[in-house]
């Protein structure tokens, strides 16, 4: 989850990778570098910290036509400018490296016995090395790479420059993103589109395996084995991978905000009050799915929420039995053969490295229908998926999930839609749920208007160290999700329990120092939650609850914030955005930087 840029050009391309640097902060920011040849001779540059203190390093006179330049996020050895990219073998060869090399440890120690010197903890400077061991047994730079790349085992995504060759930049992919951007008189590799987006739309997308050979004038692409290969240029639309703040302080406050545009994007076209429309998840996905028996869901954090949430509606609605994993469990479970199963994968990035590699393992062992629910178009989920529906959120780059959600929500109930169809379920619930999900954005704005009752919340919970999230039956998952929101971005420990849990263990936990804050719906849990509720203002706790009833004696010691009404089904999507403020201002509050929590990264493609 490192992120990596490079280029070569006829201008200085310092600034470029800079600013690419800057756009792929979200991928990682304990440290970053740059290497770059000028004066016959490799350059570089590394700090701890983010982005802008490496500017602040670099010399108005640093000028080059040719670098590599990475942000980090520390898997192997803690973050120090020693560990930090690129890495260097005998100052001649210099890598970046977004993966793990699983390895690392056999090819260190036959390095070692070469005679090469490490100086770093990480992984990645044995790739340094190995290149450089390469090119002396009599290999060329790009030769070198390519036998060097067969020695490796795990995941990568690598920019590497030899100062013997200081008009090339070599990139290489295994397991991890990297798209070519192709410019005029200048040619780039980086981690993903948005880095690029200031200099060109034109993009090549590397397979796994694949090297790209870039100067200022060519692109060469080849395969494992050095052979040619040929990939098409896709024109990307730059003006959709913006990082403006747009007047808000933080990106997470931005993307809240632009909740009900984004699910407005993601269902637009796609469900008129008569249904869902037909092939929105790609040619002959109805005829596909005729007779499935299964569901089986897989995803990571708040998308596996949002699966969770799926599993509830498909029992519901669908009868259809639905398993919802996630990525980094199901992979290592026993291949079970299934009946006609809907593999559905769930993801912002499409890179998740767990729910990726369950992709790949469900079609090895059991040959599922594959369907993922993406936000990046030409993702390697996406590209590798039988179908695709994308959320359309537009870029997410605040680290805490937020849009991402509710439009994998606004898709996943499109996919509900779709298979009541398929199934003949009643059409004039299908119209009813049609049309609700088209008023989804109008009930979302509605909870944006007033902001105070969500301040007030995140003022008497900011100093405490932690708090209870509570729901039932469909509520519950936002109740996980309400609670992941709080931990990651104001390090206040959150824990979700099912409602009627609590009485079996965590009701010892409650003083008057838990704040607990409960979803609660209006329908046949209601009269339940609610004595969950007193079960807890028995014992002093203090509770906040969330929900489409207004029924505010149940929290006379917090608050109750109420929401708008809509179907049951679709209420759980408005009832987040009230904790994904709670949170957004509790974090404000205790002063944690919102859109970089610490030890987070936004895109996590290691295992
Ligand atoms: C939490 C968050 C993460 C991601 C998870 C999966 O706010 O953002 O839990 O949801 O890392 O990422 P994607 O959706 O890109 O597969």
């Amino acid at each position: 989850m490192c992120g990596i840029v490079g280029g070569s050009s006829k201008r200085n391309v310092l600034p470029i990778l800079v600013e690419g640097l800057k756009r792929l902060e979200y991928r990682g920011y304990d440290s970053a570098g740059v290497a770059f040849t000028a004066n016959k001779k490799i350059t570089q540059v590394k700090t701890v910290g983010r982005v802008a203190d490496l500017e602040s390093q670099l010399k108005k006179s640093d000028e080059s036509n040719n670098g590599i330049a990475h942000t980090r996020w520390a898997t192997h050895g803690v973050p120090n400018t020693k560990n930090a990219h690129p890495h260097s073998s005998l100052n001649e060869i210099f890598v970046v490296h977004n993966g793990i090399i699983e390895n690392h440890e056999p090819l260190r120690n036959n390095l070692i016995a070469e005679g090469y010197k490490f100086i770093s903890d990480t992984d990645t400077e044995v790739i340094t090395h190995l290149i450089n061991y390469y090119k002396n047994a009599g290999h060329d730079f790009d030769s070198a790479v390519i036998r060097a790349i067969k020695d490796l085992k795990g995941a990568y995504a690598l920019g590497i420059i030899d100062v013997n060759n200081p008009d090339f930049v070599i990139g290489a992919r295994e397991h991890s993103p990297l798209v070519v951007g192709e410019g005029i008189d200048e040619n780039f590799i980086a981690s993903d589109v948005m880095a690029l987006s200031q200099v060109t739309n034109k993009f090549k997308f590397l397979e796994d395996g694949q090297i790209a050979i870039i100067s200022n004038d060519n692109i060469e692409i080849l395969g494992k084995n050095g052979a040619p290969k040929n990939i098409a240029t896709q024109e990307i639309d730059s003006t959709a991978y913006t990082n403006d703040l747009a007047g808000y302080s933080h990106f997470m406050e931005k993307e809240i905000f632009e909740q009900p545009t984004a699910v407005s994007n993601s269902i637009e076209g796609r469900v008129l009050e008569s249904g869902p429309q037909e092939g929105i998840f790609g040619a002959g996905f109805e005829e596909a799915l005729v007779d499935i028996s299964n569901i089986q869901i897989v995803a990571c954090g708040t998308s596996y929420h949002a699966g969770r949430i799926f599993e509830y509606w498909s029992h519901k609605f669908l009868g259809i039995n639905c398993r919802v994993d996630y990525g980094s469990e199901y992979q290592y479970q026993e291949p079970i053969k299934t009946q006609k199963t809907l593999l559905v994968t769930i993801s912002q990035s499409g890179e998740t490295a767990d729910t990726l590699a369950s992709l790949r393992f469900a079609k090895k062992t059991d040959n599922p229908i594959t369907l993922t629910i993406c936000n990046v178009a030409n993702s390697s989920m996406c590209r590798e998926s039988d179908y695709t529906m994308l959320t359309n959120a537009g870029p997410e780059i605040g680290v805490a999930s937020t849009k991402a959600f509710v439009t994998q929500l606004s898709c996943l109930s499109l996919l509900l839609l779709t298979l009541m169809k398929i199934n003949n379920k009643p059409e004039n619930s299908i119209k009813k749920i049609s049309k609700a999900l088209m008023d989804l954005p109008k009930n979302i704005q509605q909870t944006l208007e007033d902001l105070e009752p969500y301040k007030k919340v995140a003022k008497l919970i900011f100093n405490k160290n932690s708090a209870l999230f509570l729901g039932r039956g469909m509520y519950f998952p936002i109740a996980r999700e309400g609670a992941l929101k709080l931990k990651e971005i104001s390090y206040i420990h959150a824990e979700a329990y099912p409602a009627g849990e609590l009485k079996h263990g965590p009701l010892a936990l409650i003083d008057k120092n838990m704040p607990v804050l409960a979803v609660v719906p209006d329908n046949e849990h209601l009269d339940k939650i609610l004595s969950n509720i007193q079960e807890v203002a028995a014992r002093k706790g203090r509770v906040f609850s969330i929900g489409p009833i207004s029924k505010t004696e149940i929290t006379k010691e917090g608050g109750h914030i109420n929401i708008p009404k809509t179907l049951d089904l679709l209420n759980p999507i408005i009832s987040i955005v009230p904790m994904q403020l709670i949170s957004y201002y509790t974090a404000i509050y205790k002063g944690t930087d919102v859109d970089k929590p610490r030890n987070l990264a936004k895109s996590v493609t290691v295992e």
